[in-house]
């Protein structure tokens, strides 16, 4: 089903009377990334995605995000579809805003799965990347920006082997409103670290990482798993920064072992 909720595009698959699973997708992509977990989770789960504010068909309004206010939209979703203690399942800035709503209020939430994401603010040569970035969009516009970001994204296997499913995805980016783009990379430019909170998460906790994710390595993922109590380690092989599009079959048995056993 797809519904507008506080202006986001929101996408619901499942009967609401299962478990609930919300999806928080990663930069600067959409709720498709899912896809392929949602086929395979949506006859036991209530599968809940939506496009972060300012990406895919969610409108960018004023461009003036912050991290705080994409996990105030996050909270919004849960509210409104009065989901009892979802899953919290985000990849990379879906992960910054799913640590971030853990740390404001973990006890919505009954378990998290973590995929290609840390718990670090950016450093200053990050934020400057960032602010590049702004700088080439304002330039050149969105297109050169999203293709390089986006390939960067895919390991060598994926790059070998699905070039027309990347050339898509790079098109489709590049048609998101710049403004939203811009807002997002200040949003996380401007995010806080969450590295503090780890140990306290108490809530059953998955931690995925491609093997060939060049943006968040396994063993920067394996650093963050050690710190929260009792989360699963696994890494995604043939897979870079995307593991849930590029490998979701080894992504799916992991994430369903998860799912049964919590
Ligand atoms: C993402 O995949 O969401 C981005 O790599 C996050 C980032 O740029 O820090």
């Amino acid at each position: 089903m797809n519904l507008t909720i506080n202006d986001l595009a929101v996408f619901t698959n499942g009967s609401s009377n299962k478990k609930p699973i919300v999806f928080v997708h990663g930069f600067p992509l959409d709720h498709f990334m899912w896809d392929k977990q949602v086929d395979f989770l949506s006859d036991d789960y209530y599968c809940v995605r939506y496009d972060i504010r300012g990406l895919g068909n969610s409108p960018a309004g004023d461009g003036q995000f912050t991290m705080e206010s994409f996990v105030d939209d996050l909270e919004s979703v849960v509210v409104d579809l009065k989901l009892n203690k979802p899953v919290l399942c985000g990849l990379s800035m879906g992960g910054y805003i799913s640590l971030r709503a853990l740390e404001r209020m973990q006890d919505k939430f009954s378990a998290v799965i973590l995929f290609d994401t840390r718990s670090e603010a950016d450093a200053n040569e990050g934020k400057l990347k960032r602010a590049a970035g702004i700088k080439r969009i304002n330039a050149e516009g969105l297109a050169p920006f999203t293709k390089d970001f986006i390939t960067n994204c895919y390991g060598e296997y994926y790059k070998q082997n699905y070039k027309t499913e990347i050339d898509k995805r790079i098109l489709k980016s590049s048609q998101f409103d710049p403004a939203g783009v811009k807002g997002s990379l200040l949003a996380m430019l401007g995010r806080n670290d969450t590295t503090g909170y780890l140990n306290k998460i108490n809530i059953p906790a998955l931690v995925i990482c491609g093997e060939q994710d060049v943006l968040t390595p396994p063993e920067v993922m394996k650093s963050m798993a050690e710190k929260i109590n009792g989360a699963e380690f696994i890494v995604i092989k043939n897979s870079g920064h995307l593991s849930p599009v590029e490998n979701p079959g080894d992504v799916n048995e992991a994430v369903k072992n998860f799912l049964e056993r919590i």
